[in-house]
């Protein structure tokens, strides 16, 4: 079929795309709906490999309708990415600022605005060359943590909940069988967004989030009561960074980790190698060793980790990530820079980078999804 003709009178004509921080189903999509629309308006553009870290080596791709095309469905990024900064880059041993070498590379392409496809740090770098090299930059909102602040949602975060709601599915079937507890981790960086909207959707008896410090004995009284009322098996969602409540938990945790700490340092000077580290016990064992303990109910664990991050993005998520990109072409169109595509409500709209970079969002405790979550009988790990 032949091509439909480029719309003239772009203010932009060449762009660099790259994708930078974690990577999450939905990026691909995000590179083709921003490349495809820019093709749409006659903008040249370049791909940028491996992140920040692809703009300061100076590797470019070309990216036309035959590189993006069949990649809406694809997982990870064509274009590789580092969690690497341009003002704090390892080279050769040493952290170096290379924004200068990254503005000078973009200009050198005619770059005429970098389109990141980021999480929190993401947006943060990109920032950064704008302030310090006056790159002209414009960002998407990816995450599977959902923690971007001024966006209802970030990108990742629909495929994510599908994959980890998918897990607790799973886990209460053979939890039923075994009448035991599971603890589930889930990943989410400081944020309880996506333990919280998973463990609702799964149906977890218990969900703990950063946001809201747990009091593990309060976990141990909501199992022991289910279990007098019949219910057998329990399921505990727990989001990567949730922790205890000072007091009983906090203390406990805190003596450790100096112990800890002491035996490494102990052992570093006995050896000479400050790289020895002891293996930490993970925050879904203690959880299940210190309820075991507590309620004598058998526990076991399961983290979900990267599994949540690979594979095939969800219709939720290419069709955000569509609706995101092609904006971004419309914006590079009129040449109007240095904003995130958001979400809000219904609509994809454009939020100047500085209201956004450098903050985060958690989930506020006093959110609606808690509430739905307390309406359904879920320990939340304090009293209500
Ligand atoms: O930010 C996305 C995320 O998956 C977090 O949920 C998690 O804490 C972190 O990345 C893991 O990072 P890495 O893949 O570098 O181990």
């Amino acid at each position: 079929m032949a091509k439909a003709k480029a719309v003239k009178g772009s203010k932009t004509k060449c762009i660099g795309i790259l994708t930078s921080g974690g990577d999450c189903p939905g990026l691909n999509a995000a590179i083709r709906g921003v490349a495809k629309a820019a093709l749409h308006y006659g903008i040249k553009v370049l791909g940028v490999q491996d992140g920040f870290r692809g703009l300061v080596e100076n590797r470019f791709i070309p990216l036309d309708d035959k590189a993006t095309s069949g990649i809406l469905t694809y997982g990870g990024t064509i274009l590789g990415t580092s969690r690497d900064k341009p003002h704090k880059m390892p080279m050769a041993g040493k952290e170096m600022d290379m924004t200068d070498v990254a503005i000078a590379n973009a200009r050198r392409q005619q770059i005429d605005c970098l389109v990141c496809l980021g999480g929190n740090g993401t947006q943060k770098n990109a920032m950064h060359l704008f302030k310090e090299g006056g790159l002209p930059v414009l960002t998407l909102p990816k995450t599977i943590d959902n923690d971007v602040a001024e966006t209802d949602i970030t990108f990742g975060f629909d495929s994510a909940l599908n994959i980890a709601t998918e897990a607790i599915d799973r886990l209460h079937t053979t939890a039923t069988s075994h009448h035991r507890v599971i603890i589930c981790e889930v990943m989410g960086h400081d944020a309880g967004w996506l333990a919280l909207g998973a463990g609702i959707a799964g149906g977890a008896d218990v969900i703990l989030i950063p946001e809201i410090p747990y009091n593990l004995q309060v976990v141990a009284d909501h199992l022991i009561e289910r279990r007098q009322h019949g219910k057998r098996f329990s399921i505990i969602a727990v989001a990567e960074g949730a922790r205890p409540e000072e007091g009983l938990n906090g203390e406990d945790a805190k003596k450790k980790d100096k112990k800890r700490r002491a035996q490494e340092k102990r052992l570093q000077e006995e050896f000479g190698d400050s790289e020895i580290h002891l293996v930490q016990e993970s925050l879904d064992s203690r959880i299940a060793r210190q309820l075991q303990r507590l309620t004598g109910i058998e526990a076991r664990t399961t983290s979900l980790g990267h599994v949540q991050r690979g594979g095939t993005p969800s219709a939720g998520d290419r069709l955000l990530c569509t609706r995101l990109g092609t904006v971004a072409g419309q914006l590079l169109f009129e040449g109007k820079y240095n904003q995130m595509v958001a979400i809000r409500g219904s609509e994809c709209v454009p939020v100047p980078l500085e209201k956004t970079a450098g903050k985060k969002r958690l989930v506020p405790v006093d959110h609606p999804w808690i509430h739905t979550a307390r309406l359904v009988d879920t320990c939340m790990g304090t009293r209500p």
